[in-house]
């Protein structure tokens, strides 16, 4: 997909940047990039604001979260096959890859497939580069699993270099993913095809563990794919206001990974300069204390969103109806089997709040409110 990408034009002011920093002389004097220095000729740092990123973003932020997307082991990542860069969260990978995409594949990733229901962003943000959408039906409602039938048809049927976007975990709306065996077939229909990964991920770790929820993105990346990868930071750090994200290109040799890098380096110069600096430095001190990362939250708030499932489960299951999705889905979502109406009468009688589609997120529930919710459901069905 990447073999034509060409070095991106150059940005004299980064250049000059890179010079500058890396000139250690103590002559040296840096009248280039355009901030205010101090008398001492440093970055004036104001009482309670840093300096920013460079465009690409912050170089140990970009490492952690590659190492936590891939393993710190991963061939593609130490021979230098992945790209980094950072994003405005994870809707702004989103957006950079299909931007990406649709201008440097020459011509090549012209459609998005798009099992559907799904993150209801991914259409409007393709559509607006350009692409155009292929849906499929994501869900078998008989089994309540996904269809894979039809994907693996969609896939088989799709011209060479279609972009297939694929969330990696705990699927929104519906909570349903592949399982390791699907995403091992799906992978090899995918490479037979010659069509495109697009994954996205913005709740590794809150359905399995890191690695496990990783699994397809590791899976396919040691198979040899080219692929984009959107990583949010939004829930799993929590960070949400931080807006902090990642976009991993992962090509198929390194020379082309840098290639791909300084076409990035222009999108994002183009677009928004650099990234917010906060929420990287964030997730780098949470990444060097071993006290912090001790504190296990991120499985901490998996675990109460299972004993939410689970509790939410009991309380239904002699109900008439199959709540057994409430079990066998993960992560934050589930879409329950309510009509539009009973959403609306659940919100006006009794002021529970959710979309048309059914969709809860589980960690809404609590010891305070599970039973009501629970009654609510009752009365509306
Ligand atoms: C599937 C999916 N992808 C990406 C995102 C982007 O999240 P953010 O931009 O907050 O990182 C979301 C957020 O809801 C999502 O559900």
């Amino acid at each position: 997909m990447f073999e034509n990408v060409q070095q991106g034009p150059v940005d004299p002011m980064f250049d000059l940047k890179k010079l500058a920093d890396n000139d250690t002389s103590p002559e040296k004097v840096d009248l280039g990039v355009g901030i205010y220095r101090n008398e001492n000729g440093q970055y004036h740092e104001m009482e309670a604001i840093k300096e920013y990123e460079s465009t690409t973003g912050n170089p140990q932020f970009l490492e952690y979260a590659a190492q936590i997307m891939f393993g710190e082991k991963c061939e593609a990542l130490v021979s230098g096959q992945i790209t980094s860069v950072q994003t405005i969260s994870g809707t702004g990978a989103n957006h950079l890859a299909a931007l990406f995409l649709k201008r440097c594949s020459g011509s090549k990733a012209n459609s998005v497939y798009l099992g559907t229901p799904t993150w209801g962003n991914y259409e409007p943000l393709c559509s607006l580069v350009g692409m155009d959408i292929v849906k499929y039906p994501y869900l078998d409602p008989e089994s309540g699993t996904v269809n894979f039938d039809t994907l693996l048809e969609m896939v088989s049927q799709a011209p060479p270099q279609s972009v297939f976007i694929l969330q990696a975990c705990c699927h929104n709306p519906l909570g349903v993913d592949l399982t390791q065996s699907q995403w091992r077939k799906l992978a090899n229909a995918m490479k037979e095809a010659s069509v495109f990964p697009f994954f996205d991920i913005a709740y590794q770790g809150l359905g399995g563990s890191q690695e496990e929820d990783a699994y397809a993105i590791r899976l396919f990346t040691e198979m040899g794919f080219e692929m984009v990868v959107c990583q949010s930071f939004s829930k799993n750090f929590g960070l949400y206001g931080e807006r902090c994200g990642v976009l991993h290109v992962v090509c198929s040799t390194a020379t082309i990974a840098a290639k791909v890098y300084d076409q990035l380096r222009c999108l994002i110069r183009w677009e928004f300069a650099s990234s917010p600096a906060y929420g990287s430095r964030l997730v780098n001190l949470i990444m060097e204390s071993p006290r912090l990362r001790q504190l296990c939250e991120l499985s901490l708030m998996r675990s109460r969103i299972l004993d939410n499932r689970r509790e939410l489960f009991r309380l239904l299951k002699h109900v008439p109806g199959d709540w057994n999705m409430i079990l066998a889905t993960k992560g934050l979502f589930c879409c329950l089997p309510l009509s539009l109406l009973q959403c609306e009468q659940l919100q006006s009688k009794h002021r529970i709040y959710l979309p048309g589609n059914g969709r809860i997120n589980i960690s809404g529930l609590n010891s305070t409110n599970i039973d009501r919710v629970a009654s609510a459901i009752v009365d509306v069905l």
